[in-house]
């Protein structure tokens, strides 16, 4: 089992360029299933993660043709015909629940099984159905699938009862041959929803207010190909901010979007890191031990997001003084505290809140990812150890990290990948 050696107590130094967003690719993979012109689309920016391997494998189930060079995806669904997810890639990740929406609007009918995905919380899709169910579509449950059927989705007002951004992906997906307008109310507003409308709409799609908490789809008849490149991926740029607080240093970012990282730049800052600015670049300084935040609560965006909330603990470990930190967006997404514990963190939890006292210094160990985002902190709490931590587990961050460890050794840092057979020192 593959397994990354870090030894802890290097600083970071230097320059790195953050690949495209999972979260956006993703969603738009599934985009591309609405094109019945029998074109090619080709998607840019693409991170060589798991998930998109995945994603790739479960079009092609579907008839797709897909070929990945580099950081390129050509896609045509041209003979799209299977509407069933395959049952153990679908179990393998949970965003494949947002193809329904376009595996319905296209084919009139899907079958997914129940999603898997990380551990982090139950993890429902009732605000997917219910979205689903309001525009047409019948839902029969049934041996652990669920179907979904509809001659034609009708446009309506769907009110979502929490901004969720899957389901908020799965309707404006459905909605977009549906007759007349859609309009979801409380919609979510995250950077990942801008770059579907963006892609959609030229795509030939109508869709507008994305990055609201109103969306409106105005349905047509026909969708083209489109060439699209995702945006920077804000958490692997939020992962590498932090890295640069935990180890400290002075580290540049190139190909990212400040503005999707304000509320994570403003927390970085509460700990005394200095971030700025630099023609369209990241650049973070640290130099002291960061000091403890009073409260960081995690929140749909524009709040601080809780695929950072593993990895700021990760680096609050340490601070100089108590932080408080509140999980609001899922209900049990503390897979990391055991783990850091382990490495001497003092962090206590009750609930969706953990408290952390900071320790002068972290002690290198043997851990294990238990998700994408704790693995992300671990290797962060194995940067500003002593001594040398093993993270196991890699299978959960190759899912989200094309190379976290490759982009911190470019930045100095002393970490390797090896493969299970070869013991660490
Ligand atoms: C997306 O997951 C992201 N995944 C997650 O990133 C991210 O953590 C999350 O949004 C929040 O930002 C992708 O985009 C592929 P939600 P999603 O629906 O869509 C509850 C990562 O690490 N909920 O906004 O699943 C749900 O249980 C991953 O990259 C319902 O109750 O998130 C959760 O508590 C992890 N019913 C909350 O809403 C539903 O029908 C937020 O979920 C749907 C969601």
């Amino acid at each position: 089992m593959e397994k990354l050696v870090i030894k802890g107590g290097r600083s970071l130094d230097g320059t790195v360029r953050v690949n495209g967003a999972k979260n956006a690719i993703l969603p738009g993979m599934a985009a591309v299933l609405l094109d019945k012109s029998g074109g090619e689309s080709v998607l840019g920016n693409v991170p060589r993660i798991r998930d998109v391997v995945l994603m790739a494998e479960i079009l092609r189930s579907l008839g797709a043709k897909v070929s990945w060079e580099g950081s390129q995806l050509t896609i045509n669904t041209r003979d799209l015909s299977n509407y069933a997810i395959p049952e153990q890639l679908m179990l393998e990740m949970r965003s494949t629940v947002f193809l329904m929406g376009a595996l319905l609007a296209r084919l009139g009918q899907v079958r997914i099984s129940h999603p898997g995905g990380c551990a982090i919380g139950t993890r429902p899709i009732d605000l997917h159905l219910k979205g689903l169910v309001a525009l047409g579509a019948q839902i029969r449950e049934q041996h652990g699938f669920i179907y979904a059927t509809c001659r034609r989705l009708a446009g309506t007002d769907i009110h979502l009862d929490y901004p969720s951004v899957g389901a908020t992906e799965n309707i404006m997906l459905a909605a977009v041959y549906a007759s007349g307008a859609t309009v979801i109310h409380n919609a979510a507003k995250e950077p990942e929803i801008v770059d579907l409308q963006n892609m959609l709409n030229a795509m030939g799609a109508r869709i507008r207010g994305a990055g609201t908490d109103q969306i409106r789809i105005q349905g047509v008849k026909q969708l083209h190909s489109v060439e699209h490149a995702v945006i920077p991926d804000r958490i692997v740029t939020g992962t590498l901010m932090m890295a640069a607080v935990a180890a400290g240093g002075d580290i540049l970012l190139e190909g990212v979007v400040p503005a999707h990282l304000e509320a994570v730049t403003a927390k970085l800052r509460e700990t005394g890191a200095q971030i700025r600015e630099e023609n369209g670049r990241l650049r973070i300084k640290a130099t002291e031990r960061p000091r403890a935040v009073d409260t960081l609560r995690t929140l749909p965006y524009p709040g601080f997001p809780t695929d950072l909330q593993a990895p700021v603990m990760a680096l609050l470990t340490r601070a100089d003084g108590t932080s408080v930190i509140i999980e609001n967006v899922f209900d049990s997404r503390f897979n990391h505290v055991n783990d850091l514990r382990r490495m001497g963190a003092q962090i206590t939890v009750d609930g969706r809140t953990a408290v952390v006292k900071g320790v002068p210094s972290l002690t290198g160990a043997v851990v294990t990812a238990q998700d994408l985002r704790a693995g992300a902190a671990l290797v962060l709490a194995g940067l500003a150890a002593h001594g040398e931590t093993v993270v196991e587990g890699l299978h959960h961050l190759d899912r989200g990290y094309e190379s976290l460890e490759g982009d911190l050794a470019q930045l100095g840092a002393e970490i390797k990948r090896l493969d299970g057979e070869v013991e660490p020192s």
